[in-house]
């Protein structure tokens, strides 16, 4: 099957870059770095912006503005992307890994509450594939325990929750551009936030400790350089142009996917609850029930593969038993839920949905026949696995 390839350009996006090519200045100092901060962090629902090099430093800068470090403790998903704990061990912090709900991939506010220790200062939330965690229920015990909460937006460009946008409810929200997500310059990053006292630190620390006002070499803390490129800021201004379209497309097509798919047994697709009223689709998430789809986790991906139809079988593991954490300082609660995930879990990337109504049917058509060939070299009968 033939879909749209990922990342896509525009004219605009060479108008952008010939604006910045035409310049003295291709660093972060250009004025465009400045628009596109403002730009995304508006989009996002929030007053500040900070550009950097990647979805990585974002997170790390964060928790290093919120003075967290050794003796610290961080609650974070035990299912996300490894920076998510990387970030806290980066800075000196240990994570403390919690358990996902079984379908919606994000973080169990009750296992969050087990999880709270006197050390405990921050909890990173993961807005797994692009759907909201559960904020309703997540901030408040935030609150209650005085955690500073930092979001992981990487997968949330646009998502809402109840009409606001991801990165806006906590003290922070992080992003990432990396060639795959829903708003990408191949690489880079924004942390999004509403306190501007914050801002200013997250700022100062991605700009080598300099601040505002004062001499280009007067350094006030220990910072870094994690500043994006001009050439970034002009390819990703070009593709904020496209989101919302881009993101209308996906929903629309992801309602057809699922109708269509909707008598497939032993295909439980990610939970969206109700207060996720706009979801940008990064990921279309599901977990398979092999007794009743007739086909492992792992026979099912091949059997999209084979039929043209990129799928993911999920992480090969959770983010604890990765080999890193077997040296690194951690602390695990019980987490069956992440653990059975990734045994039947999978994902399809957002470009999949990215077509026209008559290449979404045929995806959902492919997806049915190729269950179907996979149930046939497997050698399950196919009756007895139909809905
Ligand atoms: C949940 C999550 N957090 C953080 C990151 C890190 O972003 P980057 O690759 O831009 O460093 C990613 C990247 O895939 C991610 O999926």
């Amino acid at each position: 099957m033939q879909f749209p390839n990922w990342p896509i350009h525009t004219e605009a996006s060479f108008g952008y870059l010939r604006q910045v090519l035409e310049s003295t200045q291709w660093g972060g100092f250009h004025p465009i770095v400045g628009e596109f901060e403002e730009r995304f962090a508006r989009y996002q629902h929030c007053g500040h912006g900070i550009a950097m090099s990647n979805g990585t430093v974002t997170l790390e800068t964060a928790l290093q503005a919120a003075d967290i470090g050794p003796g610290d403790q961080v609650i974070v998903p035990a299912i996300s992307f490894v920076s998510t704990a990387t970030a806290v061990s980066r800075v000196g912090a240990t994570p403390v890994f919690v358990d996902t709900e079984p379908y919606s991939f994000n973080m169990d506010p009750a296992r969050v509450e087990e999880a709270i220790s006197p050390a405990t200062k921050a909890i990173i939330i993961v807005h797994f594939g692009g759907p909201l965690a559960d904020l309703d229920r997540l901030l408040p015990i935030a609150r209650e325990h005085g955690l500073t909460v930092i979001e992981d937006a990487a997968h949330a460009h646009g998502c809402e929750w109840n009409g606001r946008r991801a990165g806006s409810f906590g003290d922070c929200g992080s992003f990432s551009f990396q060639n795959g997500k829903a708003l990408t310059a191949g690489e880079g990053g924004m942390v999004v936030a509403n306190r501007e006292d914050y801002a200013a630190r997250i700022r100062s620390i991605a700009n080598q400790g300099r601040r505002p006002g004062h001499s280009f070499f007067a350094h006030f803390e220990l910072g870094s350089n994690f500043r994006i490129t001009a050439l970034q800021a002009a390819v990703l201004m070009a593709q904020l142009d496209l989101l919302d379209e881009q993101i209308e497309r996906r929903t629309r097509n992801a309602a057809i996917l699922l109708e269509e798919l909707h008598g497939l047994a032993g295909i439980r697709w990610q939970e969206i609850p109700p207060a996720v009223n706009r979801n940008c689709w990064y990921l279309v998430l599901g977990r398979v029930d092999a007794s009743a789809l007739g086909l492992s986790r792992d026979q099912f991906a091949a059997a999209l593969g084979e039929a043209g139809i990129p799928c993911t079988p999920f992480y090969p593991h959770t983010l604890y038993q990765n080999p890193l954490y077997r040296e690194l300082p951690n602390r695990v609660m019980p987490c069956p839920v992440a653990e059975a995930s990734i045994g039947d879990a999978f994902w399809l990337p957002h470009r999949v949905l990215l077509g026209d109504e008559q290449l979404t049917r045929e995806l959902a058509a492919g997806i049915l026949r190729a269950c179907e060939r996979g149930r046939q070299s497997s050698g399950t009968p196919a009756m007895a696995k139909q809905s």
